[in-house]
């Protein structure tokens, strides 16, 4: 039997809970899925490169079929040394279809034997994104139910 070895790419700054809900999809129907960290040089991210691997190993500890691993350069090349067959991608709202779909035949252009699944989160992460999650926490709100309680902790001592 084939084994289906998924990778779900992104800068996770911070996870989010609409990140592991999808995590928690895909651990169910892959048989490994990998949470690519992607190592950008371009972007000044709130939190380091270690500290989202800490916070991504932590939340998912409880699923034993996923791992996190940093990664650099294009995410099919990434995709061809795993020998990974899926790319995972949410798609949280039509405003992202478009973005993604682009995406999506751009890694198939360049790699046709890899196929992009999107799956969509809970409705009621549809709205939330790590870019809001940072903007509301330097702004002083709560971000609570809206990440886990690692992250929450370590968004708070960050912006303290
Ligand atoms: O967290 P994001 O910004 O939604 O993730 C975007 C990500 C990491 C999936 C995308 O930027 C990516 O794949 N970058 C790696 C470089 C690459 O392969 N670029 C060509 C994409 S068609």
């Amino acid at each position: 039997m084939k084994q289906v070895l998924a990778i779900y790419p992104g800068s996770f700054d911070p996870v989010t809970n609409g990140h592991l809900d999808l995590i928690e999809r895909g651990a169910k129907i892959f048989d490994r899925l990998i949470v690519g960290l992607l190592r950008n040089f371009d972007k000044e991210p709130l939190f380091s490169l270690d500290e989202r691997v800490e916070m991504l190993r932590e939340v998912v500890r409880p699923w034993p079929n996923v791992e996190v691993e940093v990664f650099s350069g294009l995410l099919v090349e990434y995709a061809k040394l795993r020998e990974a067959n899926v790319i995972l991608r949410g798609i949280r709202a039509v405003s992202d279809y478009e973005y993604e779909l682009q995406m999506a035949l751009m890694n198939r252009k360049l790699h046709p034997g890899l196929e992009t699944v999107f799956m969509m989160p809970a409705l009621s992460y549809s709205y939330l994104s790590s870019r809001l999650v940072r903007e509301i926490a330097q702004l002083g709100g709560s971000i609570k139910g809206l990440v886990p309680p690692v992250v929450e902790d370590r968004l708070r001592a960050k912006v303290l």
